[in-house]
């Protein structure tokens, strides 16, 4: 890694702050000041700044419950990049493992671990996503039974090739339920409703492989995930 990359990934300095510092002649690598901000710091080398030994900052790991009009990209687009509710340094260097419509809530995980959201995202991996769905035309009886059993089987959503993956339907009430699935095309959860018929009026997050979002968490409002919560997809 380059040198002024790595004093901005072990502090809070800023690429340019970093330059500077590396001007003033106050960094060593293994004992020999370094002022060039490209120099490659080998591996395990001591990097000291001021006296003060400098180590890589591990990666972050953030869960947040997603307000509605917010979305989930680091660009404002319509509506503004939820980022902006993560009171953290350098936010915006973050991204979102696994993305929510705009008008849906709940669980989102942030990280800069590429490998670790490649983990949740990959069709390859089949993560669970359990989703609250509230919607338009209730379920009973024989209705709920037939949908269940169609998504369990799969449904034929527009524009795709091929059935969507077994799906578990459980019903709350009615007009709510709860809808797990293993995929992430999109739109997933508003067109298997439209599939058989009916229409999601309201859709938030509950989970993510196991990752439960935290019923105090109000919406905009995050924590950093916990040893266990991110070993699931370490
Ligand atoms: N499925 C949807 O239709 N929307 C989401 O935001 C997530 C899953």
């Amino acid at each position: 890694m380059r040198l002024d990359k790595y004093i901005c990934k072990s502090s809070e300095l800023t690429r340019n702050e970093a330059k500077k510092l590396l001007k003033s002649g106050e960094v060593t690598v293994d004992g020999e000041v370094i002022k060039n901000g490209a120099f490659k710091v080998p591996e395990g080398a001591e990097v000291i700044s001021s006296g003060q030994v400098l180590s890589l900052l591990g990666h972050r790991y953030i869960m947040m419950n997603k307000p509605q009009d917010t979305i989930c990209s680091n660009v404002d687009e319509v509506h503004p990049s939820l980022l902006h509710f993560l009171d953290v340094d350098r936010a915006f260097e973050l991204h979102i493992a696994g993305r929510l419509d705009a008008d849906t809530t709940g669980l989102v995980l942030i990280t800069d671990d590429g490998q670790w959201s490649h983990n949740i995202t990959s069709p390859k991996k089949h993560c669970e996503k359990t989703y609250r769905v509230w919607l338009e035309q209730p379920l009973i009886e024989q209705d709920l039974d037939e949908t269940t059993e169609q998504f369990k089987n799969g449904v034929q959503l527009n524009g795709e090739n091929g059935l969507t993956l077994p799906a578990t339907l459980v019903a709350v009430d009615e007009t709510e339920m709860l809808l797990t699935i293993t995929e992430g095309k999109y739109h997933q959860v508003k067109r298997m409703f439209a599939a058989v018929g009916n229409k999601v009026i309201g859709l938030h997050r509950e989970s993510i492989g196991g990752i439960v979002l935290d019923d105090d968490l109000m919406m905009g409002e995050w924590r950093d995930l916990t040893e266990q919560e991110i070993a699931k997809f370490s």
